[in-house]
């Protein structure tokens, strides 16, 4: 039986990964890097730095720290502008009512996010005060497809790795909840990770019972 469920952020709960492409793309463009949506979907979950490297792999130059060290710092000043514009309606379909349901039911529920902008958009749709804990970038070694955010989600909530459910977005996400021995409900992106143990388009096509009897 599920007792709690981890939620990644970035593209199940908001869709800042739109914003997130938008950041990297100017920047690739800037620097005259090919970058594509395509390349894109590789970004999701991983931290901003391993996120550059994987834009670097279409550069015609090696770069050095300080150079990424910058690259990536202009980045998240990119995309922390166009975060400015973000409101509470921004929350995908079904978010709100599963997270009251979820509540309303007993579930324990909580954040398993790689960023470290964690706080600031919480705060920006409302929700910085409705998860029970919130475990993110600035509190990780190693990013999605380690377990370790969704380790310490669990830890916080005082519940074992096995009651847990992780929804995510990304490939790298539904890794990391396998490699935490969690459940994995896969949307959006990831909506067809065959390695998923549920998917849907977004949370409006799941009911809590579903996810009760994972
Ligand atoms: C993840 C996103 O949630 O956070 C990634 O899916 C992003 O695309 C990562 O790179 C780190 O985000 P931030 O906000 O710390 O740059
Ligand atoms: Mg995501």
């Amino acid at each position: 039986m599920i007792r709690a469920v981890i939620f990644d952020l970035d593209g199940v709960i908001v869709t800042t990964d739109e914003f997130h492409y938008q950041g990297w793309q100017r920047l690739a463009d800037e620097e005259g890097i090919f970058f594509d949506r395509k390349i894109n979907e590789r970004l999701r979950g991983v931290s901003r730095l391993e996120s550059l490297e994987i834009i670097l792999e279409k550069a015609g130059r090696n770069y050095s720290k300080e150079e990424k060290t910058g690259m990536a710092e202009r980045k998240n000043n990119y995309y922390r502008s166009l975060l400015h514009t973000l409101a509470p309606d921004d929350v995908f379909p079904g978010v709100k009512r599963m997270l009251k349901e979820l509540k309303d039911t007993g579930i324990k529920i909580a954040i398993g996010s790689s960023s470290k902008n964690t706080p600031f958009i919480l705060q920006k749709i409302g929700l910085e005060k409705t998860f029970d804990a919130v475990s993110d970038g600035n509190q990780i070694k190693r990013s999605k497809p380690d377990p370790e955010v969704f380790l310490l989600a669990a830890s916080k909530l005082q519940i074992p790795p096995d009651q847990c459910l992780v929804v995510e977005d990304a490939d790298a996400g539904v890794e990391a909840a396998i490699n935490a021995g969690m459940k994995c409900l896969a949307v959006g992106s990831a909506c067809v990770n065959p390695k998923a143990h549920l998917r849907a388009n977004n949370l409006s096509e799941v009911s809590v019972e579903q996810i009760r009897n994972m």
